[in-house]
């Protein structure tokens, strides 16, 4: 990676801010239900504690749209915080203002502060240079380990980096290095799997990967668009009717660049979605008229898993079928298991395959399970991330 990291600055005794992605899902009683970005900071966190820096973590929580809302507040994060690191985690009630630069003085060596949430000021999202100046003016350094909101030009990833030395923490590194390895120089077969509800999201990616890989699996709603666009009938299944056109493009690309597009040969259909809904699976091109596409079927399963086995790089993003509900969980479970049964390098987008490798137990046995949703998809895409871009180069 050409950017500069904690490695490659001094630390020691000096007031480092760092930028970490704590926007983690909370409970009706505001406790922690998902620590893994939580967890995925450590290693920095740790590392900068032990190399004697006085640690300033902020982070954003949720879309507070830049006002101060109660159940936004990162209190719940900071007690999780400080069980992980095994260290007291001193917590204020504002990321600018006398009272955070108060703590901040009477940070020791080695000790950790939390900032409240950044967005309850709209000055973050808007990157107004007089916010940005406020938070920089409470560190000597600007750690950025927030991969997940590296996809935001925001005050504290991006206006900052402008105005202290800017360097990537570990696990931005880490996120960095490994997208860029699959996408760079990835071991051949290469193949990616894109699910999810719309094709609309992903369309960026699809374009770019079609560039890259060897096959592409599609699976999900998205797939729908594509049956469509291949004149079958899908019933009353979802349909984004504007994209039919695009859905032929994309797979006319893929004849011309050569890549396998394989789509499901056979679907779980229902009347509607429902956990108790009546479902059956049946061939692509027996979608009932009132039925609603709402998995890939086994047939597809075992197809899908067959270039998963063969494959030395794959790349998933989005998930096969309505995974929340037990009747339509068993693509998207079956296509976790096959990708952890493989010895291919494995990645996974951030968001929903990351919950459904979780859900199914095969965590890990992944190679690399990106932080990132949207900052996952925009790497992608191919494009710059801003909070990448704004980092020191080696
Ligand atoms: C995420 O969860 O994808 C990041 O934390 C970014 O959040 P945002 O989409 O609200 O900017």
């Amino acid at each position: 990676m050409a950017k500069k990291t904690v490695r490659d600055v001094n630390v020691s005794g000096k007031k480092v801010l760092v930028r970490v992605d704590f926007n983690v899902p909370l409970d009706k009683e505001g406790r922690v239900t998902d620590d893994t970005r939580i967890k995925a900071a450590m290693p920095t966190i740790k590392y900068l504690a032990g190399e004697k820096a006085r640690v300033i973590l902020m982070s954003h929580l949720g879309r507070p749209k830049g006002q101060v809302n109660e159940s936004y507040r990162l209190d719940a994060v900071a007690v999780r915080l400080e069980q992980l690191l095994g260290a007291p985690v001193r917590k204020v009630d504002d990321c600018i203002g006398e009272q955070v630069r108060q703590a901040v003085d009477e940070l020791g060596e080695g000790e950790v502060l939390l900032l409240e949430n950044l967005r309850f000021y709209p000055g973050e999202e808007k990157n107004e240079p007089g916010f940005a100046r406020q938070l920089a003016s409470l560190g000597d350094i600007l750690v950025n380990d927030a991969f997940g909101t590296a996809h935001r030009a925001h005050a504290s990833n991006y206006g900052v980096a402008q105005l202290l030395p800017a360097v990537a923490g570990f696990l931005m590194e880490k996120e960095i290095t490994m997208l860029s390895q699959v996408l760079g120089s990835p071991g051949r077969p290469f193949v990616a799997i894109m699910g999810g509800a719309k094709v609309s999201d992903k369309i960026g990616v699809i374009d770019n990967l079609l560039t890259k890989v060897d096959v592409l699996l599609i699976g999900g709603g998205m797939a729908n668009t594509f049956f469509k666009a291949g004149g079958l009938d899908i019933g009353k299944s979802l349909l984004e009717s504007d994209k039919v056109e695009l859905a032929g493009q994309l797979m006319q690309k893929a004849e011309e660049k050569r890549v396998q597009l394989l789509l499901p040969v056979d679907v779980v259909v229902a009347p509607a979605v429902s956990p108790d809904a009546d479902a059956r699976a049946v061939p692509v091109n027996a979608v009932p008229e009132g039925g609603m596409i709402l998995d890939i079927g086994p047939q597809t399963v075992q197809q899908f898993s067959d270039r998963l086995k063969n494959a030395a790089t794959v790349v998933w993003n989005g998930p096969l079928g309505v995974f929340e509900m037990e009747p339509f969980a068993h693509g998207t479970m079956g296509i976790a298991r096959a990708l952890a049964d493989s010895q291919a390098v494995t990645v996974i987008g951030g968001g929903d395959s990351a919950a459904a490798v979780e859900k199914a137990g095969v965590a890990g046995r992944i190679t690399h399970i990106s932080t990132g949703g949207g900052a996952s998809l925009k790497f992608l895409e191919g494009k710059e991330l801003p909070g990448v871009a704004a980092l020191q180069d080696k």
